[in-house]
């Protein structure tokens, strides 16, 4: 290689960014089309304070690099898989040109199918748990990509469209707040877009409690357990079609209207006829476990106890509890309730604390 080809092959041009996972109160547990990504059902989210559970993504393009990489959580993962392969080749045909200010160097952009990435992403809470760790992960990688090669949407939810193809969860976490996500009707997946319903501060209230139950890997991702329950599960074919459009409806209504009581009635028989669907899958799937149980049991004791809900569970494909309230007085309440009934583990790292909106109760299992 000539000193010039050195020069010129020299410049990195790298973007990071980051993004928080979502916990649908309102499950997506389904796929009419695996290839695509495309749900059975809409489902709605919330979306969670990024200084507690986020990943952060930093793309880096140049010409010294030989072939697209990834590392996440600092170990080299493959980029093969067609989720992977699907949002990078969705994200570089809408590259556009490129200058970047600190080398000078313009990327055209036909550069874009021809230049090399190399991804290097982080979660700062458990991976592959049940804490919709896809979810933050795909929403980041577009997003970041999206940044670098300089793209701007041409309809609204374009990019989340992209996010879904890398897990569906993803497409959720674009935006903040309260989120649904329309499963759409075209055969193409255009219209199965992520549409924000309210921002944080619509209901600012609401305090979010993630108690982390267990943070090992999950037996069957989610992916799988989702193919596995379409196929064999009539639970989940009734429910899609009878029970999701109806709580869909309620559900909206009831965070227009700040109503903690309807909110968290749906959200806790929505996970709860999930974890049923999962249940009544052939062979049965078990995401939870008995203290996600007991957190269960707790919680409808106490909401029973004072005759209208003072909280709400809901847990994704795995055993940890995300607890919403309607306050910081509740929430205070509930953290005393679940230290007390289930004291951290002094033989683990995490403790329990509380700051901005989303707290990270430790391990409890
Ligand atoms: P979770 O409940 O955490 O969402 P899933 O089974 O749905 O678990 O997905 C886990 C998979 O998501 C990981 O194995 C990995 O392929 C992908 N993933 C997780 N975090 C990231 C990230 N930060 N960037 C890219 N992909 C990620
Ligand atoms: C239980 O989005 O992780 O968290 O689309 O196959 O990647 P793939 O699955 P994923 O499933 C999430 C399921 C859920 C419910 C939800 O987030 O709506
Ligand atoms: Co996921």
């Amino acid at each position: 290689m000539s000193g010039e080809q050195r020069e010129l092959n020299s410049w990195v041009f790298m973007v990071t960014a980051r993004a928080p996972t979502n916990i649908a109160v309102i499950k997506y547990w389904g796929k009419r089309d695996e290839k695509l990504i495309l749900p059975i059902n809409d489902s709605i989210s919330v979306t969670l304070d990024p200084d507690h559970l986020s990943a952060t993504t930093t793309v880096a393009v140049s010409p010294s690099f030989s072939s697209d990489r990834m590392w996440l959580n600092g170990k080299e993962v493959s980029l093969g898989g067609e989720r992977y392969q699907n949002c990078l080749r969705e994200i570089r045909s809408r590259g556009r040109d490129v200058v970047d200010e600190k080398s000078g160097t313009l990327i055209k952009k036909e550069d874009w199918q021809t230049l090399h990435l190399h991804i290097a992403s982080h979660n700062n809470f458990p991976t592959a748990a049940g804490l919709a760790s896809s979810a933050a992960g795909f929403a980041c990688l577009v997003y970041a990509l999206a940044k670098l090669m300089d793209i701007e949407e041409r309809y609204a939810g374009e990019l989340s469209a992209i996010a879904r193809q890398g897990s569906g969860s993803a497409c959720r976490s674009l935006y903040g707040g309260f989120v649904k996500w329309d499963m759409g009707k075209e055969r193409d997946g255009s219209d199965s877009i992520a549409v924000q319903l309210a921002t944080e501060e619509h209901w600012e209230e609401l305090v979010i409690l993630v108690a982390v139950v267990s943070s090992r890997q999950k037996e069957t991702s989610s992916t799988t357990g989702m193919r596995e329950s379409v196929e064999t599960s009539e639970l989940l074919h009734h429910r899609a079609q009878e029970v999701v459009p109806k709580r869909i409806v309620q559900m909206q209504e009831a965070i227009a209207n700040h109503d903690f009581a309807s909110f968290a009635r749906i959200t806790c028989v929505d996970s709860n006829q999930f974890h049923a669907v999962c249940l009544d899958a052939s062979p049965p799937i078990f995401y939870m476990n008995d203290t996600s149980h007991r957190i269960i049991n707790c919680i409808e004791k106490w909401n029973r106890f004072e005759g209208t809900p003072q909280v709400s569970y809901t847990f994704d494909a795995g055993p940890n509890a995300v607890i919403c309230a309607p306050s910081r007085k509740v929430a205070g309440l509930l953290l005393q309730r679940l230290l007390y009934y289930f004291p951290p583990d002094s033989s683990k790292e995490l403790s329990s604390y509380v700051i901005g909106d989303t707290s990270i109760l430790g391990e409890i299992g």
